[in-house]
């Protein structure tokens, strides 16, 4: 429970390899593993800013920060983004994990979007369901303290608030949404987003 699981930190490890933002904004820093694992992912060149309300949060990030220079802790709720903290740049690549609540969400992206590339991606996560099969103790306290969290009989909205947040993003702009949810293990789940576009191609045919 709080950090992302394993399995999603490959997917994101991944994304993050493969795709080197420049600028990578992260809400939700906890103990750092997410941000840990982005660290890895990337070259010293790129940017990594991370957001937290915690006092640990705060703590932890400057041992963090003592290795990894390209690492920015920012000590503020993620509503109060602004583009000064990121030094102006573009933001390529944000992941969203901190608050878990619509309106918190809402006002981040209101914030964020105008820092945006025209191609960033935005990872959220928490979006999926938990399958009843795979319960641990953990999931049924959990879920006996929600019960209006049921979606039927079988799924459990741990985090509805995310849920509700991309469904938001999809209804209102021009972002696209790819879910990465599983129903044959506990997955916590991931959202991927992108703004909807058409590839730039050259007009003339190539023979
Ligand atoms: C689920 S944990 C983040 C886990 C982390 N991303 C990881 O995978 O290792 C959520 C974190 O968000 C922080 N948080 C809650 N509300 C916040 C807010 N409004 N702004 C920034 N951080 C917030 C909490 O203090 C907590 O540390």
């Amino acid at each position: 429970m709080g950090p992302i699981q394993q399995s999603e930190a490959l997917l994101l490890f991944a994304m993050a390899r493969v795709t080197q933002p420049q600028v990578l904004v992260e809400f939700g820093f906890n103990q750092g593993d997410s941000a840990a694992n982005f660290l890895r992912a990337l070259p010293p060149s790129s940017a990594v800013h991370s957001y937290d309300i915690s006092e640990m949060s705060r703590t932890l990030a400057l041992k963090l920060k003592d290795r990894h220079p390209n690492f920015h802790y920012h000590h503020k709720s993620q509503i109060d983004f602004v583009p000064t903290d990121v030094a102006d740049r573009s933001v390529n690549f944000v992941f969203i994990d901190a608050a878990h609540d619509l309106h918190i969400n809402q006002a981040t992206w209101r914030a964020v979007e105008p820092a945006l590339a025209a191609d960033a991606i935005i990872a959220v996560h928490d979006t999926g369901t938990w399958h009843r099969q795979h319960f641990l103790p953990i999931h049924e306290t959990m879920s006996k303290e929600n019960p209006e969290r049921w979606l039927n009989s079988n799924e459990y909205q741990h985090q509805i608030g995310e849920r509700q947040f991309v469904n938001w993003i999809v209804a209102s702009t021009n972002f696209v949404a790819l879910h990465f949810h599983a129903s044959s293990v506990l997955r916590h789940g991931l959202t991927i987003l992108q703004n909807k576009c058409l590839l730039p191609i050259t007009t003339n045919e190539v023979r």
